[in-house]
């Protein structure tokens, strides 16, 4: 029979439809679906076809209705503004219904979008789930973006209403948004109807008469607003994350079987209980922070925190110790980076000792894999069960974990350990044939896939099936490449596209070096990412000049290195650049980008069969180096 892990990952694989209409009687359905999965047009998988719902009343209303009015839904904890506020279930929902009420004035109606450009504030998850309440589908941007990032989303979505505030607040640093905000409705072609705007006490800002709504004045006139009825397969939200080129992919969740798949995940991953306090310390602009601090822990009836905070700095490496016995936090989710940056400041976990940690049960990261220091590290200062779990924005669960509600297996440094129910993982060679335990190849998932992961592209069908379902017939693409082994562990290596992980930041290298390309000095140009020890990785530039510029190559530099800021955004933590005279190349004209990558990170490599000079890659060894990377011992194979 095996254990529970196993039970329920044979069962979810052999009858998916009874395995997730059993979980789908944990949701409240306005009315039921017709089919559990509806495979009529493949591969466009529909879950709950022909059921009607709300996300929203799953995640509030019912547990008011239930008797869980008093008990708190939201924690705003915000040291970088030395505040905190508790939302019970009651206020909460009402404040919501208030806000749907704000949006429904401006005219949102089912199936409109609305994009939310905030900081860390409760209004953010406010405005989700009002957007969710009326049927409107939200397109949440994250906060680090700038404005020429924002106006690529407001032209993709054309939302109806933006929903944004005056400042957000990095450490010690106001971020004033309404330049940002109008800088992006100038750029884009798309001009939203209105603006709903939070006026932060910490930095105001005059807004725009015709345009711009008060969020005070809004909410102090509005009339709460009901649920609104919408198909299980109606999308909840378009979340944008990066591609292989500078257009980022809308990826579209559904209603019906992301409820069923996040309120599973609660108690059968999590190990959460309903009355728990969870804390997912990420940011609502990433699925972490839709699918964990709002959507599911609400959904499963627990308290979730929200945190405009950072690990370190607000005010020292004890902060999440601090939230974590002030708010008698159960679980936390966070991303590795986090804990090496607590780890670099406090290596002995000095500070742990200053506060009672008793509440605490299990620390969960994502984002990039744990590499084994800090997962040791964590588990020796924590003395709780430390988990590497690994999945996507187009997933928004997790694909691989050890499911600490179903069966406990032993933790293995550098694994996130085995697929989870539902998630029939499969590793292919080029060819689409599965190959040997233990070898290496694409990480793949046997369609169809489970509820709540991508339902398609907005308004880009054709760029899904040529994303993610084109290369291997029958599977969806993860384009992270590793290996399973023996015994079913999964390793997660590396991945096979042009995609880096900054901080547990997902960034494109390709939407980089086409900012560095607009740079008119700019011949040619690649970016990689190098190992970092904080943050997983950074990208660095190439740049080639064009012929008889004149300016010293360090303004250019720096230039570049603005401009990416600018057009991008701080999150791309793009600060580095080389001027260089050529770059490695294959015979075809690919740039060797993965040679380069070993290079700077001082790995063995070797000499591509087909580069034309083998003395570029001295070159670029040696340009490394100027910027504090690579060193002369590194050697070809
Ligand atoms: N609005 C405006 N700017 C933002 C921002 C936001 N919402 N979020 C980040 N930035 C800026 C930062 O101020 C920083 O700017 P700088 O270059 O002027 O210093 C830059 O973007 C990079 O930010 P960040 O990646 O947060 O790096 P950091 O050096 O400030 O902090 C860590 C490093 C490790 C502490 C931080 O990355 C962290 O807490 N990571 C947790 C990871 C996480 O939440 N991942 C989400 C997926 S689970
Ligand atoms: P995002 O869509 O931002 O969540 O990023 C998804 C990518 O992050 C994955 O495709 C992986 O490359 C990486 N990733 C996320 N979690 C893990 C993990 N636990 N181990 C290894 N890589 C991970």
């Amino acid at each position: 029979m095996g254990n529970a892990y196993d039970q329920a990952y044979a069962h979810s694989l052999e009858t998916p439809e009874t395995f997730w209409a059993d979980a789908a009687r944990e949701i409240d359905w306005i009315k039921p679906w017709d089919r559990v999965l509806d495979e009529s047009n493949k591969p466009f998988y529909r879950w709950f076809a022909g059921a009607q719902c709300n996300t929203c009343y799953n995640a509030l209303d019912r547990h008011v209705e239930r008797g869980r009015g008093d008990q708190a839904a939201l924690i705003y904890d915000s040291p970088v503004t030395g505040s905190s506020r508790t939302y019970s279930y009651k206020e909460l929902l009402h404040t919501v219904s208030l806000f749907a009420g704000v949006l429904a004035e401006q005219g949102v109606v089912k199936g409109d979008r609305v994009i939310i450009y905030m900081p860390m504030v409760p209004e953010a998850a406010i405005a989700m789930l009002a957007c969710a309440r009326i049927g409107a589908i939200h397109s949440v941007v994250f906060g680090g973006f700038a404005a020429n990032e924002l106006a690529v989303r407001i032209d993709d979505a054309k939302p109806k209403t933006i929903v944004s505030a005056t400042c957000g607040i990095e450490v010690n640093r106001v971020i004033p948004y309404m330049p940002l905000l109008n800088g992006a409705i100038d750029l884009a072609d798309h001009k939203p109807a209105s603006c709903v705007i939070l006026r932060r006490p910490e930095l105001d800002a005059p807004l725009q008469t015709g345009r711009d709504v008060d969020w005070a004045e809004a909410m102090a006139s509005a009339t709460p607003v009901d649920c609104v009825p919408v198909a299980a397969t109606d999308p909840l939200y378009i979340l944008y994350t990066s591609g292989t080129t500078g257009e980022p992919k809308g990826v579209v969740r559904d209603n019906g079987g992301h409820m069923v798949a996040l309120k599973w995940s609660m108690k059968n991953i999590y190990d959460a209980d309903p009355g728990d306090v969870y804390w997912a310390a990420s940011d609502v602009g990433w699925v972490v922070g839709h699918s964990y601090i709002v959507y599911a822990p609400l959904l499963h009836g627990c308290t979730t925190v929200l945190y405009e905070g950072k690990p370190v700095g607000t005010p020292d490496a004890g902060a999440f110790w601090r939230v974590i016995s002030e708010h008698k936090v159960k679980i936390l989710f966070t991303a590795p980076t986090a804990f090496r940056a607590i780890k670099r400041e406090d290596p002995t976990g000095a500070l742990l000792k200053d506060y009672d940690l008793s509440s605490f049960k299990a620390l969960f990261l994502a984002g990039e894999r744990t590499d084994p220091d800090t997962l040791h590290w964590a588990e020796d200062k924590l003395g709780v069960p430390v988990i590497d779990h690994w999945w996507q924005t187009e997933t928004g669960w997790p694909i691989a974990s050890n499911c600490m509600g179903l069966h406990v297996f032993e933790v293995r440094a550098g694994s996130p350990t085995k697929a989870v129910p539902g998630w029939d993982v499969r590793i292919l060679d080029d060819g689409c044939h599965e190959i040997p335990r233990g070898e290496i190849g694409a990480i793949s998932v046997k369609l169809p896939m489970p509820p709540s992961s991508l339902l398609t592209l907005w308004n880009a069908d054709q760029r899904y099936l040529d994303a993610y379902l084109e290369e291997y017939p029958g599977y969806y693409k993860t384009a992270d490449a590793g290996y399973m082994d023996e015994q079913g562990y999964l390793y997660i290596m590396a991945r096979t596209d042009d995609i880096i992980n900054v901080a547990g930041h997902r960034l494109s290298t390709g939407g980089m070096e086409e900012v560095l390309a607009g740079h008119p000095d700019v011949a040619e140009c690649a970016v990689i990412g190098v190992e970092d020890q904080l943050k997983g990785q950074l990208p660095v530039g190439f740049l080639i000049l064009n012929a008889g510029v004149g300016k010293d190559p360090e303004v250019i530099v720096s230039e570049v290195v603005q401009r990416v800021r600018e057009q991008i955004g701080p999150v791309a933590a793009f600060k580095r650049a080389v001027v260089v005279d050529r770059l490695p190349k294959t015979r075809s004209g690919k740039i060797l980008r993965g040679t380069m990558q070993k290079i700077a990170d001082n790995q063995p490599y070797k000499m591509p069969a087909t580069i034309d000079d083998p003395a570029i890659l001295d070159e670029i060894n040696a340009a490394l180096q100027t910027i504090g990377y690579s060193d002369a011992r590194n050697k070809s194979e």
